[in-house]
């Protein structure tokens, strides 16, 4: 049987993937590999919205190329593109933007968000028209499946409600796509605040960490890592927010289950786990950081793969584009 397509996206936002990112996202990209026909994006388009510096962008786009191919996404196995290389994503969003309501996309709770927080005058149409963008990412490829987060969900739903509106008022053009949710995908907290998720924005230097930062600071982050005044290792997300999310991570960069390594555990104390998930970290971290070099320092080789990766993105986009153009009217 054809394998369910996938598409995913990640934006080129920051100056390294932190841990959050790879245990909750990306690791399952390289996962999907084997079981999807999958398409794999970095979205420049979507990176603009908010205000940007030209130099930074580009840079940040490569980074974040180099970076998924370090972790091991294999061109041969999925595609992988930038955004902006494909000019069918901004011509489809167009179109799209035509059958969205004013209103509908002002319901968009990550709109509301980012916009109170950015303030009218700092607030791009380009902002409000993300999801829009988003929903021509997904149709364009005629995706199966979607990895989605719990704040991603509405603005699948707002796919599927385009697409089912396309389709039934000028012919059927585009798959409906479902929300796939991954199963083994970790949620990290902050280790300075393992209340909230590590995140870029909202988490402070030592709560985040970055996985092209120096590994010997990582190591130190995760010794310094806030946990409780007990100690007893034990996972219990409500009591030992901390510890727990040192369990997950630990359970994650060696493939243990949480109770196996609570049971190896036993007995011994908070620093003994800190001390030996700094190693398991470090001892990921390098090699990554080593590929990441390799595919950085040959920019050449870079651009290829990525070329190739356009080529491939777009003898799909441009077959569903020129669809979708037709049943348009153009
Ligand atoms: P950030 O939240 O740091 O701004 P992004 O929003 O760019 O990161 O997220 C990119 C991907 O990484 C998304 O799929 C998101 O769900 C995932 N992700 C981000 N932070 C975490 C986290 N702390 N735990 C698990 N997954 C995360
Ligand atoms: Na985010």
């Amino acid at each position: 049987a054809r394998r369910p397509r996938v598409l995913s996206g990640i934006q080129p936002t920051a100056d390294s993937f932190h841990l959050g990112n790879y245990l909750g996202a990306v690791r399952n990209w390289v996962a999907m590999q084997d079981t999807h026909d999958a398409f794999y994006c970095v979205v420049d388009l979507h990176a603009i919205t908010m205000g940007h510096d030209p130099k930074v962008l580009r840079n940040r786009s490569r980074i974040s190329a180099a970076q998924l191919l370090a972790v091991g996404l294999d061109p041969e196995r999925c595609t992988l593109f930038v955004q902006s290389h494909v000019p069918e994503h901004a011509q489809l969003g167009w179109v799209l933007s035509c059958i969205t309501g004013f209103g509908e996309a002002g319901r968009m709770v990550q709109f509301k968000d980012k916009s109170a927080k950015a303030g009218q005058d700092s607030t791009t149409v380009g902002l409000f028209s993300y999801p829009i963008l988003q929903a021509a990412d997904i149709l364009l490829y005629q995706a199966d499946q979607v990895p989605v987060g719990e704040d991603q969900r509405q603005h699948l739903e707002l796919t599927r409600d385009l697409a089912q509106r396309f389709n039934t008022r000028f012919g059927r053009t585009f798959n409906m796509p479902s929300p796939y949710i991954v199963k083994d995908t970790a949620k990290i907290f902050d280790l300075q605040d393992p209340t909230i998720k590590m995140s870029k924005s909202a988490s402070s230097p030592n709560g985040i960490i970055e996985l092209l930062e120096d590994p010997a600071r990582s190591a130190k982050k995760i010794k310094s890592a806030v946990t409780d005044t007990g100690r007893e290792i034990l996972y219990d997300e409500e009591n030992k927010p901390g510890v727990s999310n040192l369990l997950t991570i630990y359970a994650a960069l060696t493939n243990r289950a949480i109770d196996e390594l609570l049971e190896a555990y036993e007995g011994r104390g908070y620093g003994d786990l800190k001390k030996d998930l700094a190693e398991v970290l470090v001892e990921f971290v390098k090699p990554f950081q080593e590929r990441t070099k390799l595919y950085l320092d040959d920019p050449a080789q870079l651009d290829k793969v990525l070329a190739v990766g356009a080529e491939k993105a777009r003898a799909v986009s441009a077959v569903t584009l020129a669809r979708a153009y037709q049943n348009v009217g153009f």
